[in-house]
């Protein structure tokens, strides 16, 4: 794979960006919140020290091209506002997962339709990608939506297939297919 360390992505409210050490902050801010995480797939961080591992961790991972994270930045105040995310690429299947999440804050203005659909158009024009995959608690309604109004189709159900801080869920699979993306763009 590429090295993804210049990749930087532009929309007109946002710029996507790889995290740097001085987003250690907001990074902890939104991903040790409770309402950011209560569908995600780990608990949230207790320690400030989670952000500067990850943004450290990153910075191999997207010179390596192994997984594409980026910062959401807000244009207008420059704030972090939370991160998206291309992983679990495969070179020969030219397939990805995507995930993002967003601080509270954030919420509700159209921000993860707008960060997400361009990390697609960059996986699909830039990165050749055939598919994209999303795996999502099914009681997410609001990352639900999201995928729904990108394109999404809901591919089917995986019973009981996490466990979080002792809870078991479910997952739902949601895939955007090439030639779907492109009939859409
Ligand atoms: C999922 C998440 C990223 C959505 O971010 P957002 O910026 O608020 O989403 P958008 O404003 O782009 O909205 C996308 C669509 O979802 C709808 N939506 C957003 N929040 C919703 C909610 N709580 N309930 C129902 N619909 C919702 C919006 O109305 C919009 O649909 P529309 O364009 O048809 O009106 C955000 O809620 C979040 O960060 N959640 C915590 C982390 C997480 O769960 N990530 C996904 C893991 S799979």
């Amino acid at each position: 794979m590429e090295s993804f360390a210049d990749v930087r992505l532009a929309t007109a409210r946002l710029v996507l960006r790889p995290l740097v050490p001085a987003d250690a902050a907001a990074l902890f801010a939104v991903f040790s919140d409770r309402r950011v995480m209560r569908y995600w797939s780990s608990a949230p961080w207790a320690t400030p020290e989670t952000a500067v591992e990850l943004i450290a961790a990153d910075r191999e991972a997207l010179a390596a091209g192994r997984h594409l994270r980026l910062g959401i930045v807000g244009r207008a105040e420059g704030a972090l506002l939370g991160t998206c995310s291309l992983f679990n690429l495969s070179g020969q299947c030219r397939r990805a997962e995507v995930g993002y999440g967003l601080g509270p804050e954030a919420w509700g203005q159209g921000y993860a339709v707008e960060a997400v659909g361009e990390l697609l158009r960059f996986g699909f024009a830039d990165l050749d990608l055939n598919r994209v995959e999303a795996d999502v608690d099914p009681r997410n309604t609001a990352s639900i939506h999201c995928l729904e109004r990108l394109g999404f189709a809901r591919e089917g159900l995986l019973r009981e297939r996490w466990i979080v801080a002792g809870e078991v869920t479910d997952s739902v699979i949601y895939g955007l297919l090439r030639r779907q993306w492109q009939d859409r763009t």
